[in-house]
């Protein structure tokens, strides 16, 4: 499975297309549409995401609400094009151009200046508008797509925030993945304490006023892992890498880890590794999972425990210095329109690029022109590994 997205920030509409998702898959644009609204909600994002109600239409790979294996198209309008109609034209309208403000003042922490030089824009806005997080949308509506290809062979992801800004959130121990789930789920903002809450929200908000905006660190759970997606015979064959690429190419994310991650650089052998275990109802299992689901590159069988750290918002009201790129001059950067904190929208990005890389693992290991042939191989292998 294979997948490119496509469109612009403030253009008519964004687009993915997908190959290789097996015939046979139950598939609605309301399925996708439910996802896609998770992305949008969260506390702390006001304006844009008040504009646009994000809807897909279905134009290709889909009939009667079943996949037919050829390649899926999902289309999303953009709302807000109809005000931005001359400013995006793909016309060469030279003669209007002059009266369209070029943008010259970058961003910092944003592709604006390093686009600018590296593709030889005088109007910063070409880089502006791809590189924006609003492609982050179609991600979403693919990892929708992926999720339904692993829900039906039994696979389910959870994602909730577990540093929100610095301030770190006590995770009751052992809940399950459809606990997290359910928890995360109900909080405004994707934690699954409950308690803290409220102290979230209120730093969010004095995060407000001060003009100021936070990342935070989100954490993804997988459950009823196959075990041996993945591979150690070459580089790139190693799922934990994969996952990694994909979780660092969501925008404004700048690190992973699995299992204890950057603990383990302070910790002895003996408190990292997870022994093995063996019982005749479930086969080998692990007594902890420290190594969040991986060795050697494949899956275990335990959950997989990948987090992400996003960096906080890089549009603050709060001006930062930067450099107009036509007069040389320094401004102090000025915002019509920030939000303090998109962490509960990026832990949804996150889960969605997460069950993507996922989905097309499980499609290379198992037989997928069909979703009959898929289950069954699934189980198949499934029995083969309890029966190890
Ligand atoms: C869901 C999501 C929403 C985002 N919203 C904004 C935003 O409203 N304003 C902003 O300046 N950056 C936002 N970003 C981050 C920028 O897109 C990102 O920092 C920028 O494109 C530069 O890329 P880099 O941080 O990966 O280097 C968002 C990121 C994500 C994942």
């Amino acid at each position: 499975m294979r997948y490119f997205t496509a469109g612009e920030s403030h253009g008519p509409r964004l687009t993915a297309i997908i190959e290789g998702v097996p015939a046979g898959l139950p598939l609605t644009a309301e399925y996708i549409n439910a996802e896609l609204k998770r992305r949008q909600g969260g506390y702390g994002r006001g304006g844009r995401m008040k504009i646009e109600s994000d809807q897909v239409e279905i134009t290709s790979g889909v009939r009667h609400g079943l996949t037919m294996g050829s390649p899926i198209t999902l289309n999303v309008t953009n709302r807000d094009f109809k005000n931005w109609t001359e400013i995006m034209s793909a016309a060469d309208i030279e003669k209007k151009k002059k009266s369209i403000r070029k943008l010259t003042k970058p961003r910092p922490g944003h592709a604006d200046l390093v686009g600018g030089m590296k593709y030889r824009f005088s109007d910063l806005r070409n880089s502006l508008e791809r590189s924006s997080a609003r492609e982050t949308t179609m991600r979403v509506a693919v990892g929708a797509v992926a999720k339904r290809i692993l829900e039906e062979v039994g696979m389910d992801l959870a994602s909730h925030i577990v540093v929100f800004g610095g301030i770190e959130i006590d995770v009751p121990e052992n809940l399950t993945v459809a606990e997290i789930k359910e928890r995360a789920r109900q909080s405004e903002v994707s934690i699954v304490n409950q308690d803290r809450e409220q102290e979230i929200k209120d730093y969010i908000d004095q995060i407000k006023k001060e003009g100021n905006t936070i990342g935070g660190v989100i954490e993804t759970v997988v459950g009823g892992v196959p075990v041996g997606l993945g591979s150690y015979v070459q580089w790139d064959r190693k799922l934990d890498a994969k996952i990694a690429q994909g979780v660092v190419s969501i925008n404004a994310f700048k690190g992973v880890e699995f299992g204890l991650g950057f603990k383990d650089g302070y910790l002895k052998g003996s408190d990292v590794m997870d022994e093995i275990v063996w019982s005749k109802e479930d086969g080998y299992t692990r007594k902890s999972n420290n190594l969040g689901g991986f060795e050697g590159g494949m899956t275990n069988g335990q959950p997989i425990v990948v987090r992400g750290v996003m960096k906080p918002i890089p549009t603050l009201y709060k001006p930062l210095m930067s450099v107009d790129t036509e007069t040389h001059e320094p401004y102090k950067a000025s915002v019509e329109r920030s939000d303090p904190t998109a962490v509960p929208a990026a832990a949804v990005v996150m889960e969605s690029v997460v069950a993507t890389v996922l989905a097309a693992e499980v499609l290379d290991k198992f037989s997928s022109d069909n979703m009959e042939e898929l289950k069954e191989a699934v189980e198949r292998h499934q029995q083969f590994v309890k029966a190890f």
